[in-house]
């Protein structure tokens, strides 16, 4: 037993440091700063400790005769001066990082997102000077590599914490006011923001997908997701579209190119690029499309969406409609 927990405890407590969703990844310039200032904490600190437990060791095997007062005095000056220095160090190399963080890349146009995190999904549009080019999405965020990202802070109900730790610091999402956090991605890949600051029973389940791609890429999915909605092209989904017009769905999410205005929930008229659904908490697939809707409570207990009585057949329609809002 003891030898498991021996073995298991360091690789679990390891598998925390990489992955899609750890700071250590380095993705964004706040997480390489964060990596630098962490390694230079941990060096400094570490000296600090294996010094005190040298002298520790020196003090029990030396218990007999007394201590030369000199040798005493010149131990303890270093000491202090160690400490000092150490102290002066991290200070200095603190307040640097977050004056480099506040200036980075203000030399370069950013892209400017307004984010708000509502109980228990995200809400995201781009903005544009050019009011066509504004563009809601919803539990996704794509950012271009290379190009620093304003992104302004909002909550509509409590307050929530924006953090994707592959590229940089949290910052939170207060009600009635805006905050703003600057990224600069600088590596291309696919990484995952968890909502970071306890919001209530689905807070867990409150996550989204961050897509750093190259300049063009960004560009052709921004433009894809400017277009309205397809339109159904089989019987099944036109019949799941006539159903979700005719219903309560509508009135809660907006479907671009269709009567769905609502803004209670997120904007589905691309939900089917995604690559998860109720924000982070299942894969996209017709099938979890399905299951989340005959019965969302039992994917997300709590979740604000309601489950709306339908037979199996609607259910099929629905689901296969959905699954066209490439
Ligand atoms: Cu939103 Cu925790």
């Amino acid at each position: 037993m003891m030898r498991r927990v021996s073995i298991l405890l360091p690789a679990s407590l390891l598998s925390a440091c990489s992955g899609v969703q750890a700071m250590s990844e380095g993705a964004g310039f706040g997480s390489l700063q964060f990596n630098h200032l962490m390694a230079l904490f941990l060096a400094i600190t570490g000296l600090a400790y294996v010094l005190v437990l040298a002298f520790l060791a020196f003090a029990m095997k030396r218990r007999r005769g007394a201590p030369d007062p000199a040798r005493i005095k010149t131990l303890l000056i270093g000491w202090t001066g160690f400490i000092v220095l150490g102290l002066i160090v991290l200070t200095a190399a603190s307040f640097l990082n977050d004056r480099q963080e506040a200036a980075v890349a203000a030399d370069r146009p950013p892209l400017t997102i307004k984010v708000t995190a509502s109980q228990w999904w995200w809400g995201v549009e781009y903005s544009s000077s050019d009011p066509q080019r504004t563009l809601t999405t919803a539990n996704e965020l794509h950012l271009p590599v290379g190009r620093p990202a304003d992104v302004e802070l909002n909550a509509s109900d409590v307050i929530h914490s924006f953090w994707i730790p592959a590229l940089g610091g949290k910052k939170d999402l207060i009600p009635g006011r805006s905050n703003t956090i600057r990224l600069l991605p600088t590596r291309i890949g696919r990484y995952r923001a968890q909502c970071a600051e306890f919001c209530g029973m689905e807070h867990a389940h409150m996550a989204f997908d961050v897509v750093v791609e190259s300049p063009r890429t960004f560009a052709a999915w921004y433009d894809a997701q400017l277009k309205p909605a397809p339109q159904p092209q089989t019987a099944l989904a036109k019949a799941g579209q006539d159903w979700f017009m005719a219903h309560a769905c509508a009135n809660c999410h907006a479907i671009a190119g269709t009567d769905a205005n609502g803004h209670t929930g997120p904007d589905l008229t691309h939900v089917a690029g995604r690559s998860t659904i109720a924000a982070g908490t299942l894969p996209m697939t017709r099938g979890n499309l399905m299951g989340w809707i005959a019965n969302p409570q039992g994917v997300k207990p709590g979740a604000r969406m309601p489950a709306v009585s339908m037979t199996a057949d609607e259910l099929r329609a629905v689901g296969a409609y959905l699954e066209t809002l490439q």
